[in-house]
């Protein structure tokens, strides 16, 4: 089978590595890719919005299977687009609906399906321009710190965790007024919970459900959590503190649930949910639903995957997910994000890479690199993923440094304190 790869991150690099080793596929087209996907296939200069584009790729190279790694195009209704021609119908699409999308495409999309399907999460209401003094007015009397939250995609920048009244009455009005554009037109303001975060990821046939490998990813740039948030500077898998007994609470109240009521609601739903859970006490809450995989998150977990994924995916797509068998490494895989300076804020394009060869238990997952000559180059604010798997988390951890310490690019930084939170184990 041909398998297309819509999008250009550690996320797609990661899940081109997994593809090509499955016996089922006989070649990989990742549109439009980078420097480290073109070893597993050839990358396409198609935009994955550019829906047309990618219909004519899926008919001229005769694919099979698709598999969406970034939310844009689902939100945007990539699903609904393959369905609704005859020429694609065929072709398996990994990613839900334009509709089951807006669990991550609209904050009070999610907020209402998670309230009126019993699923645990913060307390929220949700405002409007027109709605604004009313917005206000409920700030006045909410306890702090309280979250805002552009109900749209705002690439990550769209949660605000304000500590004042004052500092959260101005930003309410910043966003209804536009922000962060379209995004922030309406604002869900939500109760802060405090506990510690971890990622889930189902794969999903509308009907029944897999889980991957538990992850647990590390957003903000400087160590100790501080500083601005990325969309990753590394993750670790599996995660300790997560056992047997939180993960049959999170299955029984939040996944279960979850679920059952996409099925009841009729939304089409084969791909991945990523459920941002965070834990308070003893209890299981859901921040966010994203409706694709995490990066850097999936370079943590596939690595731990031991079955075919491929395979796995034909079956989201045949609705007979529940006839696989998900099997795990029991190895810790720690992935350490080396990022451009300056980034999340402004940083510079072009530096030239050096980068060692891969050693056992290594992987290199690149995420913003570019071929410029015979030259790999730096081409986005995260630059590339190591992986390390190791029995316990500190002999991972040591690899995957020894190897973020060698990459070699102008700017280059990452953090050092990933996993260290959880490396008693
Ligand atoms: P989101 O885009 O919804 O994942 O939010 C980004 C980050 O903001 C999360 O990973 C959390 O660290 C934080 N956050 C979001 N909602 C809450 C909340 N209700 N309580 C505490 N922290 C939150
Ligand atoms: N690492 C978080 C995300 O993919 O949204």
């Amino acid at each position: 089978m041909q398998v297309l790869i819509l999008g250009s991150g550690g996320r797609e690099n990661a899940f081109a590595w997994k593809i090509a080793q499955s016996p089922l596929c006989t070649h990989i087209w990742i549109a439009p890719g980078n420097a480290g996907t073109m070893k597993f296939g050839t990358n396409v200069a198609i935009n994955p919005l550019d829906f047309a584009a990618v219909k004519q790729l899926v008919l001229d190279k005769e694919i099979g299977l698709v598999l969406v790694g970034p939310e844009e195009p689902l939100v945007n209704g990539i699903r609904d687009y393959f369905q609704s021609d005859v020429a694609l119908i065929d072709v398996a699409l990994i990613g839900p609906s334009k509709e089951g999308a807006q669990l991550e495409g609209s904050k009070a999309y999610a907020k209402t399906f998670m309230m009126e399907c019993g699923i645990p999460t913060a307390a929220y209401r949700e405002f409007s321009f027109n709605t604004m003094a009313e917005g206000l007015a409920y700030l006045e009397d909410h306890e702090m710190p309280v979250v805002l939250k552009a109900d749209g995609l705002a690439a990550g920048k769209g949660v605000l965790i304000c500590v004042s009244k004052t500092e959260a009455q101005t930003e309410l009005k910043a966003m209804l007024e536009g922000k962060f554009g379209q995004a922030s037109s309406k604002v869900v303001i939500e109760q802060f919970l405090s506990g510690i975060e971890f990622s889930v990821f189902a794969l999903t046939d509308g009907k029944n459900y897999q889980l991957l490998p538990v992850a647990k990813d590390y957003k903000r740039v400087g160590e100790g959590d501080t500083g601005l948030n990325t969309g990753g500077m590394g993750a670790v898998s599996p995660v300790p503190f997560v056992d047997k007994a939180l993960m049959d609470k999170v299955e029984e109240q939040i996944i279960r649930p979850t679920v059952a009521c996409l099925q009841r609601r009729g939304i089409a739903y084969n791909g991945f949910i990523f459920f941002g859970l965070i834990l308070v006490g003893q209890d299981p809450f859901v921040i966010e639903y994203n409706c694709r995989m995490g990066d850097p998150e999936t370079e943590a977990v596939l690595p731990r995957m031991q079955n075919d994924l491929l395979k796995a995916l034909l079956a989201v797509d045949q609705g007979t997910i529940d006839q696989e068998i998900m099997i795990e490494d029991p190895r810790f895989a720690t992935t350490i994000m080396l990022v451009s300076g300056g980034y999340p804020g402004h940083y510079s394009n072009g530096k030239l890479m050096e980068i060692p060869a891969e050693e056992g238990d290594t992987m290199h997952f690149h995420s913003g690199t570019i071929i410029s000559g015979t030259d790999i180059v730096t081409n986005g604010g995260r630059v590339l993923a190591v992986t390390a798997l190791g029995d316990t988390i500190p002999q991972a951890l040591a690899k995957a440094n020894r190897i973020a310490l060698q990459v070699q690019f102008e700017g280059k930084n990452y953090r050092k304190d990933i996993g260290l939170d959880l490396s008693s184990i």
